[in-house]
Order: structure tokens, then sequence, then C-alpha cells
């Protein structure tokens, strides 16, 4: 039975609260599965799903891969780098051409903001977004929300800055609606030319002070500039931005105040954070990884429950 509200995963925008709660509790038991010595049920024998990335994934792509596995479904893995769409092929039909392999789900990383939606417009299949460019990575936002569940209990009226590149983050902005919706409030963190102009138009508080932020905060989620997406000269240095910017063990000792350290990796360790944090008693950066296959379990499960089999 499927109880979404959606037929895809696109976006946390298109969720519901009802949606991400029952997300979590489908997670709380595969949990508890993937800690069993035999981490396996076999729900989605009949299930195949392909894992379709048009850029590099090691966190995302190996997750979604041993979540589909942990439900006995079958998983192949298409990576565009060595394949034929460097001879031309489009999405559509390298798609087409996997679906015709008889592929019931699709999970996609492209650069492009809109792909998901669009391959769940013009196929048959299953879609999950697994990071659309700038716009959206749901299954991202659900884990790191998830994982600050476990250690904050409700996230109603809790506070949580997410800092860094926002302009070019779908980490920021899956997350600004997945906390929202669960009740938190949150403030964006950053150089003013790395966030975007209209931001106060989600209902974020806007800090370009990373103390400041802190202070506010009861959890940060510490972005890495994406050097990748970045088309112009944002900050003077990376020296410069993580004098600014960087999260550093004698900053959060000056603050006397515990905060949950959260990154969705990955790390530029001395950049936004320095190793003694990231490795620190209050980061849940692994926590979040570990959390991450769960999640994804409870996604493929809860939509390959209206594939017509
Ligand atoms: N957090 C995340 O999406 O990591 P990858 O790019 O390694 O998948």
């Amino acid at each position: 039975m499927n109880n979404l509200s959606v037929p895809h995963l696109l976006g946390i925008q298109d969720l519901n609260l009802s949606d991400i709660q029952t997300i979590f509790k489908t997670a709380d038991a595969f949990k508890e599965v993937i800690n069993r010595p035999i981490k396996k049920v076999p729900s989605l024998r009949d299930i195949t799903l392909a894992n379709v990335f048009f850029e590099n994934s090691t966190r995302t792509r190996l997750s979604f891969e041993l979540a589909a596995k942990r439900l006995s479904a079958e998983v192949v893995n298409f990576s565009a780098s060595n394949s034929s769409v460097k001879k031309g092929e489009t999405l559509i039909d390298t798609v087409n051409n996997i679906l015709a392999m008889k592929v019931d789900m699709v999970v996609l990383r492209h650069e492009s903001p809109g792909a998901a939606l669009f391959l769940s417009q013009h196929t048959s299949a299953k879609i999950i977004n697994a990071g659309d460019g700038t716009h959206e990575h749901p299954t991202q936002a659900l884990l790191d929300a998830y994982s600050l569940g476990e250690k904050l209990g409700s996230l109603e009226g809790k506070k949580v800055a997410i800092v860094g590149d926002i302009l070019h983050s779908r980490v920021a902005l899956s997350n600004i609606h997945c906390l929202q919706k669960l009740g938190a409030e949150v403030m964006v963190c950053g150089p003013s030319t790395l966030i975007p102009k209209h931001i106060s138009l989600l209902n974020v508080r806007v800090s370009h002070n990373l103390r400041e932020a802190l202070l506010w905060s009861d959890a940060v989620n510490m972005l890495r500039i994406q050097l990748e997406r970045q088309e112009a000269e944002y900050f003077p240095s990376l020296r410069d931005y993580s004098l600014n910017f960087g999260l550093t063990q004698s900053l959060l000792d000056s603050l006397d105040k515990e905060l949950v350290i959260m990154h969705p990796g990955p790390i530029n360790r001395g950049v936004e954070i320095t190793s003694e944090v990231a490795d620190g008693s209050h980061s849940i950066i692994l926590n979040q990884v570990e959390n991450g296959v769960a999640i994804r379990m409870a996604v493929i499960y809860l939509l390959a429950s209206t594939i017509e089999r």
C-alpha cells in the first residue's frame, strides 16, 4: 500500500508532513533491519532499479544501491561518463533504452534542474531525484532531518542554520523545505554573494556572520563550496572564505553551548569545517550517511508499492 501523496520523489516541495512522517516511520523499521546480522528483507524481489548518474557521487549512489539490494531488488548502475551519452545519446533515449530492459524505477542524478520532473513526464518509470543541478536533493534532506530528529527529538521549534554556498546548493533548498514542514526555523548564513537574493521569500532568516548564526541555532549544517557550479569569483580566496565561514573548534568552544554539527558530504576539510569538528563528539556526519540507507529503503519501498506487477 502506498501511503505517499506523490507517484515519484522529485522534491521535498511536493511532499506533505504526512508523507515525511510515513517515510520516517518506514525508515525506523528498515533501520532495525540493517542493524541485524542478515541486513535484508525479501520485499522487492520483483523490482529492478537503475541508478542513472550524470554527475559524480559516492554517498548517494552507493546508498541507493545498498538500499535497493537490502530490499532484494535488482540493481543496475549507469554512469554517463563511460556511456553512449558521450556519443550524443539524449537523456530520454538513454532512459527509454534502460527501461526497455524491464527496469521499474530510475534514480536520477543530473546537472540540470528539473531533469527528474522531465523524465517523470516522458517515461513510464518511477523516478527518484538523487539531485538535479542546483534545485533539490530530496533524500539528502530527509536523511538530514531524520538524523537530526534522532539527536534532538521533535524538530518543532528547533533552530537550524545552513551555512555556506546556498546559491548553488540543492541540499540547502531541500533542507529548508523539509525542516520547515517539520516545524523547525531555518537560518541561512554565508557571504552575500552566495545567498540567493530572494531567499527571504522562503521565510528563512539570513546572516552573514557565522558566530551570530551559531549562537542562534540548535544545529548547524555546513555546506561545501561548490566550485564545480561556480561561473564567477564569489569570494577573494578559499583562505578568506575559511577565515570568515569555516567552522573551527576554537569558535565552537567560544560559544559555550552544545550544537549538533551536520554536513551532507563531501567535506572539504579545512575549508568549511576543520577535521577536529567534523570528527568531534558533536558531529553526526556519519550517522547521516548510515541513516541514508534506511531512508532510501523507505522511499524505494513506498514508491514501489504502486508499481503494477
Ligand atoms: N551528499 C551527497 O549527495 O554526496 P554524493 O555527491 O557523494 O552523493
